[in-house]
């Protein structure tokens, strides 16, 4: 198990990102499919500030440090997906 690649999942808890769609990721463990539950976890981070830019779009998530942009479940299950096959 320890050559499985780990997904660290922060959904930002910013005043912004939890108005634009955030406060519904957090649902996300209860969508992974059986073969992502034990490679997933989710926590929270404060407003990294991400919102200041206009050209970003919240909510924000970062996947292993990597920022995604209007983030959805759908979206942060799709890239950890494609991670996977890449790895
Ligand atoms: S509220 Fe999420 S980055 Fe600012």
């Amino acid at each position: 198990m320890s050559n499985e690649k780990m997904y660290n999942v922060k959904i930002c808890t910013g005043t912004l990102c939890h108005v634009m769609g955030g406060a519904e990721l957090p649902a996300l463990i209860d969508f992974l499919p059986n073969s992502l539950q034990s490679k997933v976890k989710v926590t929270g981070m404060v407003c990294a500030n991400y919102c200041k830019n206009p050209e970003n779009k919240p909510p924000f998530v970062l996947i292993n440090n990597e920022l995604i942009q209007e983030a959805s479940i759908e979206k942060i299950i799709k890239h950890i997906q494609k991670s996977e096959l890449e790895f």
